[in-house]
């Protein structure tokens, strides 16, 4: 059943165990060859985590073929007794360590600040992003109930979802990419050209690969190759946790669903709170291919 158990840091709904072991993650020692990879829920989170992958392995898929979940970058907010927390994973792990957040730059563990680590931020339009957390809600079983369309159209908005309001994510990010070592990427652009964006990452991580490996990681890296792949599609996961037979974990993969969703009344509201709640940033989302 969809028990809520959530509570609020700084106004922020997280997931009430997480909240419990919020004095370990806020003392998280991050550590200068840290790469850390920040997203805001449904922005390409484990798109960028397979490609970050396929890059550290020099393209070699079956050093990928890891469970994506279980395996692979320490989610640092996990806090989930009886399993190891990300905090505990992590500070376990090798150097250079890769790493994975939802968190705000608010909420992030202050020693980030300061490790000269890296940070690879993607962002996804709002719209796109809105809906694709609408069908995450329907089938985990582990986040409240999203009511209809409409209801959870509204609670988006005020920013009460899980991890908080999308705007504040982005522009918070945004905002300081100058200040840090960020690398900050677009949905949008990944599915316009994936293989430029892929370089990209390549670069900012240091690493140097030929243009065939990068060819292979574009293709192993498709939505289709993801879908099919058990290591990514969150097919390990037990349905008593998310339930893909709602909707899929790995679910259209494409710009402008938002079209399918939206009521032209909607997206005159949301356009006019976009306006508002942006005002004076100068970032700019595609909202369609
Ligand atoms: P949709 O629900 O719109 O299909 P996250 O990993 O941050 O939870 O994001 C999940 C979203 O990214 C889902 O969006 C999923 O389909 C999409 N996605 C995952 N892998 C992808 C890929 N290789 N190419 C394009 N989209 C991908």
């Amino acid at each position: 059943s969809k028990q809520a158990k959530w509570k609020e840091i700084e106004g922020i709904p997280l997931a009430a165990a997480t909240v419990d072991n919020w004095n370990q993650i806020q003392a998280f020692k991050a550590k200068p060859d840290d790469l850390l990879i920040c997203t805001y829920p449904k922005s390409g989170t484990t798109w960028i985590q397979e490609i970050v992958d396929m890059i550290e392995q020099n393209g070699d898929v079956d050093k990928c073929q890891r469970d994506i979940i279980q395996h692979r970058h320490p989610f640092i907010e996990w806090a989930r007794p009886p399993q190891p927390s990300g905090v505990d994973k992590a500070n376990e792990m090798p150097s250079p360590r890769i790493l994975k957040t939802h968190l705000s730059t608010q909420l992030l563990p202050p020693s980030f600040w300061t490790s000269n680590c890296k940070f690879l931020y993607v962002a996804r339009n709002a719209k796109d992003c809105m809906v694709s957390y609408y069908h995450f809600y329907r089938m985990s079983q582990v986040l409240p109930d999203p009511g209809t369309w409409d209801e959870y159209f509204e609670t988006f908005i005020s920013g009460k979802v899980n991890w908080g309001s999308w705007f504040d994510h982005v522009r918070g990010w945004w905002e300081i990419r100058d200040r840090y070592q960020i690398l900050f990427l677009f949905y949008e652009d990944m599915k316009r050209d994936p293989k430029r964006e892929i370089r990209k990452v390549m670069q900012f991580m240091g690493k140097n690969l030929d243009e065939e490996v990068l060819d292979k990681i574009v293709q192993e890296t498709s939505f289709e190759r993801m879908k099919e792949n058990p290591m990514t599609n969150r097919s390990t996961v037990p349905k008593s946790v998310l339930d893909q037979s709602i909707s899929p974990f790995m679910r259209k993969g494409t710009v402008g669903d938002w079209k399918n969703h939206f009521t032209v009344a909607q997206n005159e509201k949301f356009d006019e709170i976009y306006r508002q709640k942006m005002k004076g940033t100068s970032i700019n989302f595609c909202m369609e291919l």
